[in-house]
């Protein structure tokens, strides 16, 4: 016989009883893309919570729907919080694909499908003139910039976007449900073209796992670093948080390190600088900025700069191997504001000319665009920059960048506060690529 407080204290956890029995869930979601690295490819990710098969069914726009299909597999990715949830992360690489074709697709299993997304396969073509838009630091409270990305992507304007690190503020919150409702955020633009990543300080949680599991950049190393070509450009991503995040390896800098400069060395061979003569690297946190805080690149000494002389053995810092190598273009984030740098090698200018400052510039170009919207708002700017800072924005907003050919690259800043209108643009004109452009 059952005690009436025992009754009603199993009555009490009735709710608990019902609510413990987990949905079954199949559904894909959190659909993207990535550029595999390698001509005709397109990897496409996707979650689900529980175990289900990896496969992409697609077909050519306007052909019959789904006429061929691909077979990935999925991780396990189980999240370090406290509730340790448990996500499968599926990966299909899509192979020989037709450049510039437009393909319709789905992705999923005979336990569930997504809907139905389109993409255009990159083109081949190194004359091709690829179109970015490009920013960091977007969360999932107050993505500002994200409405106007989704509605221009929609319309076909970008080829690639790059999101320069900072994602979500955090994944890992909420047992990582803020990843997922991030990932699903994006999936209206990042479901139709290829979204490349880097790593910022906000992906640092649990080692960036987060990081590491959710995206599928080229290459072999969870998205850390990378590279990759399109049009006349070799694009280099890469992670500045190995200066800032030794407890997770400090070999990581040096290993990076040794990476970029191989990397820069095949990149800068005769027959490959011809055919893609610009170099744009990719990176969170800048060598330079003219913010009020109190942030890395503030500093003369900045570790992503000049590397770190307070640990053994010394880490080497970033610019010197850029410059050596030529690097044209450095795209940056972390200051949730838009800072456009005039040539600037050592702390000092070297403009092409006084009339012509990116045409033929004596040094790499720096871009600063960290300000899409994210919970912590934008920046201040130190009311006193170096003669460094050509132009500055506090208004929410992204970039937009075309390589238009193996001497013109245009770039633009979008005011999302002012309603989409562009408030400083510049063409980099060069002649010359690689370090002799310098002299
Ligand atoms: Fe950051």
């Amino acid at each position: 016989m059952v005690s009436v407080q025992t009754a009603s204290l199993l009555l009490s956890f009735a709710p608990l009883l019902v609510l413990s029995v987990p949905p079954i869930w199949t559904q894909p979601e959190q659909v993207h893309l990535s550029y595999a690295g390698v001509l005709g490819s397109m990897v496409v990710t996707w979650t689900t919570f529980n175990k289900t098969d990896s496969k992409v069914e697609y077909g050519l726009q306007g052909g019959r729907l789904f006429e061929m299909s691909a077979e990935g597999d999925a991780t396990v990715f189980v999240d370090s919080g406290e509730e340790k949830r448990k996500m499968f992360i599926h990966r299909v690489t899509l192979t020989d694909l037709k450049p510039a074709a437009t393909y319709v697709y789905h992705c999923g299993s005979d336990e569930g499908w997504s809907d139905i997304f389109s993409f255009t396969a990159l083109n081949s073509s190194s004359s091709f003139s690829p179109r970015f838009a490009l920013y960091g630091d977007l969360g999932n409270e107050n993505p500002q910039s994200l409405a106007r990305l989704q509605k221009e992507t929609q319309l076909g304007i970008y080829d690639v976007i790059l999101h320069i690190g900072d994602f979500a503020y955090d994944m890992h919150e909420d047992n990582a449900r803020i990843g997922d409702e991030f990932m699903r955020q994006i999936q209206s633009i990042a479901a139709y073209v290829p979204y490349m990543t880097c790593p910022g300080n906000h992906e640092s949680t649990y080692n960036f796992s987060n990081y590491r599991n959710r995206f599928s950049m080229p290459g072999q190393t969870e998205s850390l670093w990378y590279s990759w070509n399109l049009g006349s450009a070799h694009i280099i991503s890469f992670s500045t948080e190995v200066y800032f995040y030794l407890e997770y390896g400090m070999e990581l800098i040096f290993k990076q390190y040794n990476w970029l400069k191989q990397d820069l060395e095949e990149a800068n061979k005769p027959e490959n600088r011809a055919a893609r003569p610009w170099i744009i690297t990719m990176g969170h946190r800048p060598m330079y900025c003219s913010d009020d805080d109190q942030d890395d690149c503030t500093k003369f000494d900045s570790w992503v700069r000049v590397g770190r002389n307070d640990i053994k053995p010394p880490a080497p810092g970033l610019e010197d191997l850029f410059y050596h190598y030529g690097v044209d273009v450095e795209l940056w984030a972390h200051e949730h504001t838009y800072e456009r740098l005039w040539p600037v090698y050592g702390d000092k200018v070297y403009n092409g000319s006084k009339e012509q400052p990116y045409v033929n510039p004596k040094a790499p170009v720096h871009i600063i665009t960290g300000s899409a919207g994210c919970r912590e708002r934008t920046d201040r700017f130190n009311p006193n920059p170096k003669e460094w800072s050509a132009f500055r924005s506090t208004d929410y907003g992204y970039s937009r960048l075309q390589v238009v050919n193996t001497t013109h690259i245009y770039l633009e800043q979008v005011s999302d506060d002012q309603y989409g209108k562009v408030i400083d643009s510049i063409w980099v004109v060069k002649e010359r690529h690689g370090f002799s452009a310098w002299l």
